[in-house]
């Protein structure tokens, strides 16, 4: 049950009849949207002024007219109004929004309708580089793509998530130079995990590199060099390295484990560069043979549309970019590696669409990929590289800790925690200062919200934000009690539950056989009208790939849930017919801020 639908296809004979340009209805019903004002009505629709403009002679209030009058009876909508230049305001009946809300309390997946036309995504998220601390923008990756899973999935779409792994890289040239020249065998054996990481950060030191830069064209030359060697000779299939990388692996995807785990996020798959490298010179043959790329000077490269030839990586053009797929001195590139990747996702899953979520700083290569994937004849595919911006320190430098390196992400998130629950006991006491009657949790009870809220407080802030754009990673705003937080939800969930055990009701038939909702007050109807809209808030989010869009959402029915509860009393409403009626609206909030924040990766827990 989506109501932007109904309202379309309410307009849709009305609006066929009467457009001058039959072909541009679909653009005239796109003209129906929620009103930014709701002293105007619930919805708007300004299709009367393009209308206009086609048909010559007519004025637009008079093309309004004509549309509303064109409407067929029904119990929908109020008789719409004609404002300003022409356009029509639209209110949904209360009886209308009374039943409706009625109705998703059975239904299905709370109102949210499967995709008309179900896709297939291949999904690439995460994307860390092993065997190194995790950086915050495969953070931003992790937390944004898992929320595209989720939201696409709930949708009725299949989704493949792919983790592509950055698992052949420069960091294994250090920790083989590390391993072979500074190793402490018996650290090894008690725990590879530690004494790799170990491994890594000393030769790092000894190479002069800041914490946070990246090794490759860093630090120390003539140690460099060496982690170099050791990287070629890997790649090159040397037997030593590649058996050491191979007892290097399963510590290193041990390394991101704990992390995965406490964020909530699994990951279909982890295909990482390694998994390609076999296939690196079959792709480059395929692309010579078909006369799409062509060796020059040695190198073996994609011209663009015009025929340029790039010299090096960093000369790839603007738009329509060539690229280089095998360097002078026979290595491949990560270009090559994208390139055999999207064969083989289309070759084992058939996507429609290959989500890339990214951070902006790769959009060159992005553009490069998809177009020499298109080049090679993967044209049917969708490509979109899914992009974000940096996450900033309070300072609005990127993202940093006092030393300069980019924060481990696992003490982002134990302060995560503790900030949460600091706040947490804060606000109990103030709420039992203010006579509220709040039971005292368990030791263990409080650290699981403290996990809950800190955790939802990372995911929470970073997916409020517009992804596009840089954003100001601050741990006391995003762990506060209200606002538009993960613990402001998470305790307008809790404050649903807690009616319910206050009433001591069961909320089981309320959704297996829901009672009539009554419409006595404007907050009730204002709750009911945002509580039908999550439908289309799903949609739009998944349509942008914009999860923002939910948590806006979430913000909108927080705000009127809080009106009501000011205005409406539940358990005391007086009628049995209006406190039941009540007390599904405050069931229908609680799940659907709970499916929300779902879709977002973030729990929540029945009481706090
Ligand atoms: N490992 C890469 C990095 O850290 C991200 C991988 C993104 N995915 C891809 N198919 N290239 O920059």
């Amino acid at each position: 049950m989506n109501l932007l639908t109904q309202l379309r296809s309410l307009f849709e004979p009305a609006l066929t009849a009467l457009a001058p340009d039959p072909a541009k209805v679909p653009d005239y019903l796109g003209a129906i949207k929620p009103s930014s004002n709701a002293d105007h009505g619930d919805y708007q629709a300004n299709m009367a002024m393009a209308m206009a403009n086609r048909a010559a002679g007519q004025k637009p209030p008079d093309v309004a007219k004509a549309i509303i009058a064109a409407i067929s009876a029904n119990d929908i909508l109020e008789p719409p109004t004609v404002a300003g230049p022409g356009f029509i305001n639209l209110r949904l009946k209360s009886e209308f929004l009374a039943k409706a809300v009625q109705g998703i309390a059975t239904a299905p997946k709370l109102g949210v309708e499967p995709a008309a036309k179900p896709r297939t995504f291949v999904i690439d998220l995460s994307g860390p580089n092993v065997a190194k601390p995790l950086h915050v923008g495969h953070l931003r990756s992790t937390i944004i793509g898992d929320a595209l899973v989720r939201i696409l999935r709930l949708l009725g779409h299949t989704v493949v998530g792919d983790n592509h792994l950055g698992d052949w890289g420069t960091q294994f040239g250090i920790l083989l130079y590390g391993y072979k020249n500074f190793r402490d065998d018996p650290a090894f054996q008690a725990d590879p995990v530690r004494e790799l990481a170990r491994l890594y950060l000393h030769v790092r030191n000894m190479a002069k590199i800041a914490e946070g830069e990246d090794e490759d064209g860093a630090g120390n030359d003539a140690i460099m060099t060496a982690c170099r060697e050791e990287t070629s000779k890997l790649h090159a299939d040397d037997a030593e390295n590649v058996a050491l990388w191979q007892t290097f692996m399963p510590a290193c995807l041990e390394m991101l484990r704990p992390i995965y785990e406490r964020l909530g996020v699994k990951i279909d798959h982890a295909l990482g560069e390694s998994f390609y490298n076999p296939m690196l010179p079959g792709v480059v043959a395929d692309l010579l043979a078909k006369g799409i790329a062509f060796e020059s000077k040695g190198a073996v490269v994609i011209p663009n549309a015009k025929g340029i030839i790039p010299q090096t990586e960093e000369e790839q053009g603007k738009e329509d970019p060539p690229a280089i797929i095998r360097k002078r001195d026979g290595a491949f590139t990560y270009t090559t590696t994208d390139l055999a990747t999207v064969k083989h996702r289309v070759e084992t899953w058939k996507p429609d669409t290959m989500l890339y979520v990214v951070g902006a700083p790769q959009a060159l290569h992005f553009k490069t990929i998809f177009a020499q994937a298109r080049r090679w004849g993967y044209e049917s595919v969708e490509f979109q590289h899914v992009q974000f911006g940096s996450m900033l320190g309070t300072d609005r430098k990127p993202f940093q800790t006092r030393k300069g390196g980019v924060i481990e992400l696992m003490t982002l998130l134990d302060d995560a925690a503790c900030l949460s629950l600091q706040k947490y006991e804060a606000n109990t006491a103030e709420r039992r200062s203010h006579g509220h009657d709040i039971t005292d949790l368990d030791a263990a009870e409080k650290s699981v919200i403290a996990e809950v809220v800190g955790v939802g407080a990372v995911k929470y802030a970073d997916l409020s934000q517009n992804r596009t754009t840089d954003y100001v990673f601050d741990l006391d705003k995003m762990t506060n009690t209200v606002g538009n937080t993960a613990a402001y939800m998470q305790y307008a969930y809790a404050r649903c539950r807690a009616i319910f055990r206050k009433g001591e009701v069961d909320e089981g038939c309320f959704r297996t056989n829901p009672p009539k909702v009554v419409i006595t007050h404007p907050a009730e109807r204002a709750l009911a009208l945002q509580l039908l809209r999550f439908p289309e808030a799903v949609e739009n989010a998944a349509a942008d790939y914009a999860p923002h869009i939910i948590t806006s959402y979430l913000w909108d029915l927080a705000k009127s849930y809080s009106v009501f509860f000011e205005n409406c009393p539940v358990l005391k409403a007086g009628t049995s017919a209006l406190i039941d009626s009540r007390l599904l609206l405050v069931d229908l909030v609680g799940r659907v801020i709970k499916q929300a924040l779902d879709l977002l990766g973030i729990r929540v827990v029945e009481r706090m």
